[in-house]
């Protein structure tokens, strides 16, 4: 599904929209998510992360994941969803295994995983996977946000 985004509301919108349709997956099926967030630097990625977390009634504060590699969210309403996490792996190595973070321990609750830079780990995930590719437009803001399973 691929949605264009005009405004960083919108993209943020878009994300907010996921994160329910990902609380109704999580409530029918009791299984952890991982959502892998690719697109080149400023493309959306956060924006549509921040969305997600809203919808969970999280306004997240401080530094981006972007410089703790890992944060931990709990939903401010009562939910099927444990936690959600947010990494950014921007600044791993190629080569890090995804378990040399934790990964493995994560799955074990209802959590929402979002990983932004998933190309820069290696990862095998047996949890319900969605992609999300962010792309710059023609005008400067202008997204092309397309939601798919993995092939
Ligand atoms: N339609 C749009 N959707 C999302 N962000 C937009 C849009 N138009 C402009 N922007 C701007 O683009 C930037 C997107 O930043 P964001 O941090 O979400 O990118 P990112 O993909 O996470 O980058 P990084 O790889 O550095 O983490 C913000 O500064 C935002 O204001
Ligand atoms: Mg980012």
């Amino acid at each position: 599904m691929k949605l264009i985004s005009r405004t960083e509301e919108e993209t943020q919108q878009i994300g907010e929209k996921c994160g329910v349709f990902l609380e109704k997956y999580i409530a029918q099926h009791k299984t952890p998510v991982l959502v892998t967030l690719q697109g080149e630097l400023g493309s959306g990625k956060t924006v549509f992360s921040r969305g997600v977390l809203k919808a969970f009634g999280i306004i997240p504060h401080g530094a981006s994941p972007t410089f703790v590699l890992m944060k931990r969210y709990t939903p401010q309403h009562e939910s099927v969803v444990s936690h959600i996490i947010h990494i950014d792996a921007y600044r791993l190595d190629k080569e890090t295994n995804i378990d040399a973070i934790g990964f493995n321990d994560l799955t074990k609750e209802d959590a929402i995983i979002l990983i932004e830079w998933p190309e820069h780990i290696s990862y095998t995930p047996d949890i319900p996977h969605l992609m999300v590719v962010c792309e710059h437009g023609e005008d400067e803001t202008i997204r092309y946000i397309d939601i798919r399973k993995p092939q």
